[in-house]
């Protein structure tokens, strides 16, 4: 398949490697140029290149950048996209870490509605609530023990398809989790993000959430706030927490 990513930080040169590996066609862009990629593609086996260039002729496109710089990506590039092109985003919202207020995100609360405002395509989530960590180190064959699985979630039922595949062959299961108005349960702050769960208890933590956004939005909007403090002044506390 033919995979573009745009941003090669932590996740998008996980992905990159990891895709390369499986044996897709992989090109990757960051905001300062495809000169800055040397290494980049040295290390993934990607090639470098320019945003223009991997959103062009490409199957799935990758969005791994952080969320406040969504708003600065060249709107056209994803309205010129032609049908059945899948765009996944692996973005979180952290306001007080990283990202500052949005106001549009902030009054709708669900990180993804907004990417895809932005964006003005449709877009599949995923890959948001695993660390790259544990997407170079926890992949299984399937059937084997503690084979965990990623929640997924998007409106277009084809796109979703094909992002169970790709999850599929880095060696986790995956967990539909609906349509993207339901995505916030895959957010910061809820109670399967970043818990390396397998299916089954990942099933059970989203079932145990519900369907209702105003009902849970105070519960996880208050936890991402505390996880963002705890972030902020002691990592590895907060990395360990995520196993509790
Ligand atoms: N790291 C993880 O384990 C992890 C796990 C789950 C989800 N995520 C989410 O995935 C997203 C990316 O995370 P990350 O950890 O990979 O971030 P990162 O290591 O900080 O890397 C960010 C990348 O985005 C690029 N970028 C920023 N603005 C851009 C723009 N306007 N156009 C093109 N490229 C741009 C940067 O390129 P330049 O350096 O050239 O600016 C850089 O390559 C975030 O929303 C994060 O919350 C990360």
């Amino acid at each position: 398949m033919n995979i573009g990513i745009i941003g090669s930080g932590e996740m998008g040169t996980c992905l990159a490697a990891k895709f390369v590996k499986l044996g897709h066609t992989v090109s990757i862009a960051n905001s300062r140029g495809a000169a800055s990629l040397k290494q980049v593609a040295e290390e993934t086996g990607a090639k470098a290149a320019s945003i223009e260039e991997v959103t062009k002729n490409k199957e799935v496109i990758i969005v791994a950048i952080p969320q406040k710089n969504i708003q600065y990506l060249p709107k056209n590039l994803f309205k010129q996209l032609d049908a059945g092109v899948v765009v996944i985003e692996t973005g979180n919202y952290y306001p007080t870490l990283r990202d500052g207020k949005i106001p549009a995100l902030v009054q709708s609360g669900i990180d993804s509605l907004w990417v895809q405002e932005q964006l003005g395509v449709p877009v599949v989530k995923v890959f948001n609530s695993i660390l790259a960590t544990s997407i170079k180190e926890l992949g299984r064959p399937k059937g084997e023990k503690n084979r965990i699985a990623l929640t997924v979630s998007g409106d277009d039922i084809e796109a979703k398809g094909l992002v169970f595949k790709l999850v599929y062959e880095l060696g986790f299961d995956s967990f539909d989790i609906g349509p993207i108005s339901q995505s916030w349960k895959q957010q910061p702050g809820s109670s399967i993000y970043c818990r390396d769960l397998t299916l089954n208890e990942l099933k059970k933590r989203a079932d145990a959430m519900g369907t209702d956004w105003s009902e849970m939005r105070k519960i996880i909007l208050a936890k991402r706030k505390t996880d963002e403090a705890l972030m902020k002044a002691d990592y590895p506390a907060y990395l360990k927490g995520l196993k509790d």
